[in-house]
């Protein structure tokens, strides 16, 4: 049975910073409370121009090379974002066009700020049973798009940016090792976007009533995050047959430092052995694991022969872990420009809607 390993990462945030002294001239709150109540002092919010499909495909361009992988190799992309550009098509369509990826299928996969944690276990998976190769796992967010900037208990929170992972086959034992994944629909409530779903369409009265930013009872996500955090992450190194002191890394979803710090109590691990960067992006969902991964990589923390656990929750409710030695890529060779292909995808691009208006055409002549 072949390994999934983490070859290639990258992640890309936006360049616009809003501070903590930014956001309170827009509401009542102001840095120390942030800080002291967070762990926040700084976000990245998206530009007009900028989505979950930009950002993620600059991420993956970067994961792309770091494997030295082509598009074209990719048989498999998984996007997961709790801000999707559009209900359908799917986000991962919209990266595998840009990315010119011609022979990969691509689907999102929704489970909030867990998705990564999921959706790594899903792509492991596909590599393991043998019926992929190489897979292209991201994640990424504009969710400053749904935030209310009224409402100082959520505004604060959340920032934009995108991470990358490729998976490659291997038989060198290594990579991804277990996952455990849950959910608890029950608690539905208690986070979640209401508007604009097929129960709540968009209408005048919707927008009137504010369905279309994030709700949230930040209480209540904060006790199920405590509670779960530790646990999961406990599942997934039994699972992987392995103990605790043999993990090197932990790598958790950066939604609040105090949930943070409550998983490292309940582990009986110090702070240390966490990667932490929520002061300078906030919580940015499906996006924090894989940009605190790229960041501890790119820093030298994270090594060649680590091992580690991804420990994520959010709305659905919905937890999971991922336990994983990390090995870097495989060596290959030949040296690959994956970003040869972003011109190669935006001409496959133009050729295939070029040829889809001309068959629009004969089509319409032929009836
Ligand atoms: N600035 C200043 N004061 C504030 C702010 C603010 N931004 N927000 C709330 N307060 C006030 C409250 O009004 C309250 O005042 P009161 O005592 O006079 O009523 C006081 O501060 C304390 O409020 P709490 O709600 O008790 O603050 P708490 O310490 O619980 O922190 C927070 C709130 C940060 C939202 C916290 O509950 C939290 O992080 N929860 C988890 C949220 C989370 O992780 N969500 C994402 C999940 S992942 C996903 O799927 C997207």
């Amino acid at each position: 049975m072949p390994y999934a390993h983490i070859t290639g990462w990258g992640m890309a945030v936006p360049e616009a910073v809003l501070t903590n002294d930014d956001l309170s001239k827009i509401v009542d709150t102001n840095d120390a409370w942030i800080r002291e109540r967070t762990g926040i002092r700084e976000r990245r919010v998206a530009r007009e121009n900028e989505f979950p499909s930009t950002l993620g495909v600059e991420a993956s361009f970067k994961a792309l090379q770091v494997a030295n992988v082509r598009p074209t190799d990719l048989d498999l992309i998984i996007c997961t974002t709790s801000s999707p550009e559009y209900i359908f098509p799917a986000t991962a369509c919209l990266i595998q066009d840009q990315l010119g990826a011609t022979k990969a299928g691509a689907f999102d996969l929704l489970a909030a700020c867990t998705g990564f944690i999921f959706a790594m276990n899903m792509a492991a998976q596909a590599i393991r049973s043998g019926s992929i190769k190489t897979a292209l796992v991201v994640g990424s967010e504009t969710l400053s798009r749904f935030i209310d900037w009224k409402d100082r208990t959520t505004c604060i929170l959340f920032g934009d940016g995108a991470g990358a992972f490729v998976l490659q086959a291997s038989d060198k034992p290594g990579g991804v090792l277990s996952a455990v994944m849950h959910s608890d629909g029950s608690g539905g409530d208690s986070l979640s976007l209401p508007g604009g779903g097929s129960r709540f369409p968009a209408t005048e009265a919707t927008v009137h009533e504010g369905k279309h930013y994030i709700q949230m009872d930040g209480k209540e996500v904060f006790r199920f995050a405590t509670r779960v955090m530790a646990s999961a992450t406990q599942e997934a190194v039994d699972a992987a047959g392995l103990t605790l002191d043999q993990i090197r890394w932990i790598v958790p979803h950066q939604a609040n430092i105090r949930i943070i710090d409550a998983a490292a109590r309940g582990l009986k691990l110090p702070m240390e052995r966490f990667v932490v960067n929520i002061d300078r992006y906030g919580n940015t969902s499906t996006a924090s694991i894989p940009i605190a991964m790229v960041e501890a990589v790119e820093k030298g923390q994270i090594q060649a022969g680590d091992k580690l656990v991804m420990v994520g929750f959010g709305a659905g409710l919905t937890w999971g872990a991922l336990a994983a030695e990390w090995t870097g890529p495989i060596p290959s060779k030949g040296h690959i420009r994956p970003e040869q292909y972003r011109l190669f995808g935006r001409l496959r691009s133009l050729v295939r809607r070029t040829i889809r208006f001309i068959e629009g055409l004969l089509y319409r002549r032929e009836l």
